[in-house]
């Protein structure tokens, strides 16, 4: 190092949005380095709303790596932390800031330490994929740090062995993962299917019920699902290529009546608001998904439908009610205020 003092510290920040999957990933097989038993395709949402903030810093007198989720300081020692580290530290290369006097060279990277902390705007663990908005920005901002000279798609896979749908969230837009053939899991990765500006008219509204842990992780659900399930090979082989290959479609073709359809279909829970809705108008309106958690995510075809969906979803959960229903917009933050 080139520094003569031990007292720098070298400071990145990054913001990284979530991501909810239309077509979902569930089910591994390989649960170590985190490889799906079928394609995935998702919609990463504004980064102004869902988010995670990381702030990654090093410095010669850090002794240990650390990190600090949400304020409070939790053990790096798990897995998939550490091959995130591990894959990031092994891609570093030379980082000089002539200013500060500081040189740190590809080999210093593996003696220096790094200190994290992560904020989530939005609750953490139950069921909005703070996993996945998580993991993108803990690869992309050490990544940065550590000078790493990979596209988005190669730190994709590195992500993804912090937890699966994490590979999604390094790309705006519409994103898919590529399931991947090979073993060692370097084809097990995301890419776009179209940018952010892509299908304009989509309107994201996020509706908390409730900020509670989930009872079951996405990771102790799918590993049961797997154990237990007959049905999930049966999708993962039958049903879900051919999912994946008509939302494709519907996505290049902003196709709304087949993207609410796929969608919808590949959500596992009924929301009989919005399909009592969608029959009554005669074409669907709105779209949902869930997660793995009660919290439901609603894409209404244009904004004029969002803000009557607001207004329906404020009637049947009025604010500070036992619900404790907020909505985030993706899109317009507006209509939040229009329907209020
Ligand atoms: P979710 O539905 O929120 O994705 P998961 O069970 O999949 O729930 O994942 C939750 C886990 O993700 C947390 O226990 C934590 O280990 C990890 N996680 C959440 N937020 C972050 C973050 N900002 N940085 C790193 N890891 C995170
Ligand atoms: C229902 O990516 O959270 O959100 O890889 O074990 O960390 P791990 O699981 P995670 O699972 C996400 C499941 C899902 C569907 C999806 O995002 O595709
Ligand atoms: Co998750």
């Amino acid at each position: 190092m080139a520094s003569e003092s031990q007292n720098w510290v070298l400071v990145v920040t990054a913001r990284t949005p979530t991501n909810i999957a239309v077509i979902k990933y569930w089910g591994k097989r390989d649960e170590k380095l985190i490889l799906p038993v079928n394609d995935s395709i998702s919609v990463t949402l504004d980064p102004d709303h869902l988010c995670t903030t990381t702030t990654v810093a090093v410095s010669p007198s850090f002794d240990q790596d650390r990190m600090w989720l949400n304020g409070k300081e939790i053990s790096l020692s798990g897995g998939r932390f550490q091959s995130c580290l591990r894959e990031i530290r092994s891609r570093a290369s030379d980082v000089e800031d002539k200013e500060k006097g500081i040189k740190i060279s590809k080999e210093d990277w593996e003696k220096l330490h790094v200190h994290i902390a992560s904020y989530n705007n939005f609750p953490t663990a139950a069921g909005l994929a703070s996993s996945a908005a998580g993991f993108a920005c803990f690869v992309f901002s050490l990544a940065k740090l550590m000078n790493v000279n990979e596209d988005q798609s190669k730190l994709s896979a590195i992500a993804r062995q912090g937890s699966g749908s994490a590979c999604r969230s390094l790309f705006g837009g519409f994103v898919k993962w590529i399931m991947g053939k090979d073993k060692n899991g370097s084809d097990s990765l995301a890419v776009q299917l179209a940018d952010e500006e892509h299908w304009d008219d989509l309107v994201i509204l996020v509706a908390v019920v409730s900020s509670r842990q989930k009872e079951t992780s996405s990771t102790s659900g799918m590993r049961e699902s797997v154990e237990t399930s007959l049905l999930l090979q049966h999708r993962a082989k039958e049903v879900v290529p051919k999912r994946i290959l008509q939302m494709e479609e519907a996505i290049k073709n902003r196709d709304f009546a087949s993207f609410a359809q796929l969608t919808c279909a590949d959500s596992n829970q009924i929301i009989s608001i919005v399909e009592k809705w969608n029959r009554s108008e005669g074409t669907p309106q709105v779209a949902y998904t869930f997660d793995a958690g009660p919290n439901a995510v609603l894409i209404a075809r244009n904004r004029k439908v969002a803000a009557l969906l607001l207004q329906r979803l404020l009637f049947y959960f009025p604010p500070n009610s036992d619900a404790d229903l907020n909505s985030y917009i993706h899109g317009d933050k507006s209509i939040l205020q229009d329907a209020g």
